[in-house]
């Protein structure tokens, strides 16, 4: 899969990018980055890329040409090449949205910075604009790199022969259970016995209540969207009575 990425600040994509897992997804080929500098498809000698808003206002907005010609230029490589920008208004991205987009063989990634792109990029030349989250960061560089490290998760290979993203549990609407490593004691604090019992059936029944535990408590809307067997339900139903019964002081 390609992503290319059209920016102010190309150096910014470098070190992150070329770490760990995705490093060796770059090295194995299974996904290609590249970035674009936006300054470089300005059409003046100062390469200047933003100008005052029409009709006033605060701050500067990134101009039409500069970008336009950009995507142009990537596009005319690919012109079926999924275009996205980022920005706070789009529509949120979540962990679905990372997993239809890892189907696109193709992602041109648009950044903003200042108060964001003329409109008419927007009308002319983005197929969808995405949202990492409802915060406002100081350009749409960071939201890339969380767009392309959670899609790339979802191609083959990338974290592994052995593991697929589609096997998280976030994939299955609920939070991940919680893990231990060695040593068995940690200044006083252990770890649950189950973990040592070697009954995997009962180790994986502890995991599925800790995970439902863990999504009731912090993220009940997530409960509501998950496939919940009868199983998973009568579960529920006991982490909520030992819940009542701790509120009521009787921690039994
Ligand atoms: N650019 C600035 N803030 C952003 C956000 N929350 N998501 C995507 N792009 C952004």
């Amino acid at each position: 899969m390609r992503f290319d990425i059209l920016t102010l600040f190309p150096n910014m994509f470098s070190s992150p990018l070329q770490e760990s897992i995705l490093g060796k997804a770059i090295e194995r080929g299974l996904i290609q980055i590249q970035t674009v500098n936006i300054r470089d498809f300005a059409l003046d000698k100062h390469k200047v890329v933003d100008d005052t808003p029409y009709g006033g206002g605060q701050g500067m907005v990134m101009k039409v040409e500069p970008i336009a010609r950009a995507i142009e230029s990537v596009k005319s490589q690919n012109p079926s090449a999924w275009t996205i920008y980022l920005t706070p208004q789009g529509k949120p991205f979540d962990q679905d949205s990372a997993r239809k987009l890892s189907s696109q063989p193709h992602l041109v990634l648009l950044c903003g910075r200042y108060e964001g792109v003329d409109e008419r990029v927007k009308d002319l030349f983005i197929d969808e604009e995405i949202s990492i989250g409802d915060y406002v960061l100081t350009g749409g560089e960071l939201a890339a790199m969380v767009l392309i490290d959670a899609v790339s998760r979802f191609i083959p290979g990338v974290l592994g022969s052995d593991r697929s993203a589609e096997e998280d549990s976030f994939f299955n609407s609920l939070l991940e259970y919680p893990q231990y490593t060695r040593p068995f004691n940690f200044r006083g604090s252990g770890i649950p016995e189950v973990l040592l019992s070697g009954n995997h059936s009962a180790i994986s029944l502890w995991r599925r209540k800790e995970a439902l535990r863990r999504t009731s408590s912090r993220r009940p809307d997530l409960l509501t969207k998950a496939n919940l067997s009868e199983e998973d339900k009568k579960l529920l139903e006991e982490i909520l009575k030992q819940e009542k019964r701790e509120k009521a002081g009787h921690g039994f």
